[in-house]
């Protein structure tokens, strides 16, 4: 017999004759009733066991954890909270779970706990929940860009370009790292090595995007970047996901347009489909929030603060103006700020993004036209000669989510700043190409994936919204 998924049999119209569930036993009450769940809903179904004929011995191995097959008629519920359960006729255990053993006991774990456990913390409600989202997240950003004409371009991963200035980045080699060959003048010599030449892993797919962008007009790319900085925080990882769609003859203002657009639709398509676990994940959120001093609540719960993204266009403000705000702003005069902004041009710092973000503007924040020398050779240069066509999206609890930019068309222009900045033009020959033959104006940017699913679950730390996490000192499982 054929099993049905739990989601299917807890939204059926009637009650059904002879149905097959399986799943893992989440718990078991009163040598009665189980909570199963199969992975198709935060949902539990409740089986309700015959326990007077079932065999103890069976009984004994409905533990937490266990995998099982139910099989009996779809009744309506006596108890509250659910429309149907199962009255189970046949019980069979499919994997016996060690009680005793098994990680993920029936209560709340820490999250620490959990990342120790990625292997088994899908199973919890709230990682269910994540990773539901987040899947239905990556259909969203197909669907938008499909549904608009653009071209999924999937750029390498292993890159011979070292200049594409995102991070620092991964080498890959297969030289014996106990005996690595030497040229003449002493150095290692990569044209021994699997390419020929020196390759790392990619931090960014925008370069290769843009050769595609310039004949297919429209184009994104949406798959895994590395970058091997040692931040060790609650945004950064080494190894994430970052959507880039480029297109041709966009200016910064149209970029601006479709990155909110875009957000606003990935977001909604999440709300329409993931009713159940986003309302779970907020109500985990209201719990943990209760915990808080008062003055650290957050004033929004989590559909609210969604809504709120749909509902509201992003602030558009230049790096000048931002400056101008954080140089009076009370922490900055306070030097509550861990680093103090003085003059324009300074970088801003996450501390910085946030403040205008969250206490500021209360709203998402697109800030545009950052001084050339803190942003990438690439992003095209502003008449005032200082400034370029950079945009970067704010998000509140996140910092930045997006970074992108007007691309630099101009050949000329785009030499002279390679030059300047000591960026090998032989490396990139392929990319000057795009502005010898044909060059126009394009634009695009890069989403990281993970910062939005952090957004849109309300989780805090990025290492809870991506599968097996890898940070520095951390590549487990
Ligand atoms: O701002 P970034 O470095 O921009 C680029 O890589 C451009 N090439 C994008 C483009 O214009 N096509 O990175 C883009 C986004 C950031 O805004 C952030 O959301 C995310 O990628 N990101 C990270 N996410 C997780 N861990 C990290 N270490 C990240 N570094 C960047
Ligand atoms: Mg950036």
């Amino acid at each position: 017999m054929k099993h049905t998924r739990v989601k299917d049999l807890l939204n059926s119209n009637n009650t059904l004759h002879e149905v097959n569930a399986k799943g893992w036993v989440r718990t078991f009450r009163n040598n009665q009733f189980i909570a199963l769940n199969d992975g198709s809903t935060i949902n539990n179904i409740q089986c309700v066991v015959d326990f007077e004929n079932t065999a103890e011995e069976t009984l004994k191995r409905i533990t937490t954890g266990a995998a099982i097959s139910v099989t009996g008629n779809l009744v309506e519920s006596k108890g509250a909270g659910q429309k149907y359960e199962i009255q189970v006729k046949k019980l069979e255990i499919l994997g016996d779970s060690d009680a005793e053993k098994f990680p993920m006991q029936p209560k709340k774990h820490s999250l620490e706990f959990l990342r120790e456990n990625a292997h088994l913390r899908v199973r919890t409600n709230a990682f269910g929940a994540i990773m539901r989202i987040r899947s239905v997240l990556s259909f969203a950003v197909h669907s938008y860009f499909q549904q608009k004409g653009f071209v999924y371009v999937n750029t390498p991963i292993i890159t011979g370009a070292d200049a594409e200035g995102a991070g620092e980045m991964f080498q890959i080699t297969s030289l014996p790292l106990n005996n690595l060959p030497k040229n003449e003048e002493g150095n290692i010599d990569y044209k021994k090595d699997f390419f020929g030449k020196h390759t790392n892993l990619t931090v960014s797919g925008q370069l290769e995007g843009e050769t595609f962008a310039m004949a297919l007009g429209q184009i994104y790319t949406f798959g895994p970047t590395f970058r091997a900085e040692n931040s060790n925080t609650s945004r950064h990882l080494a190894e994430f996901w970052m959507i880039e769609p480029e297109v041709a003859f966009n200016n910064l203002d149209d970029n601006m347009d479709l990155a909110e657009d875009f957000i606003q639709y990935v977001i909604k398509f999440a709300m329409d489909k993931c009713g159940d676990d986003l309302k779970f994940l907020e109500g985990r959120l209201l719990d943990e929030e209760k915990s808080k001093p008062q003055a650290e609540r957050s004033e929004m719960a989590l559909l609210e603060k969604l809504n709120f993204v749909l509902e509201n266009n992003f602030k558009r403000v230049s790096y000048t103006e931002a400056i101008d705000i954080l140089r009076d702003c009370t922490p900055n005069k306070k030097k509550k700020f861990q680093y103090i902004i003085n003059e324009w041009g300074a970088d801003l710092q996450s501390e910085h993004e946030r403040y205008l973000v969250e206490k500021h503007f209360k709203c998402p924040v697109i800030l545009f036209d950052y001084p050339a020398n803190i942003k990438a050779f690439y992003m095209r240069l502003n008449e005032d000669g200082k400034t370029v066509r950079a945009m970067d999206i704010l998000f509140p609890g996140i910092g930045e989510i997006v970074g992108g930019s007007q691309r630099e068309e101009r050949f000329d222009v785009l030499v002279e700043k390679m030059k300047a900045l000591g960026i090998d033009e032989e490396e990139l020959w392929w990319y000057l190409d795009t502005r010898r033959f044909g060059s126009a104006v394009h634009s695009g940017f890069g989403l990281g994936f993970e910062r939005l699913v952090l957004f849109v679950t309300g989780m805090t730390n990025i290492r809870d919204v991506i599968a097996f996490p890898r940070t520095p000192q951390n590549a487990d499982f």
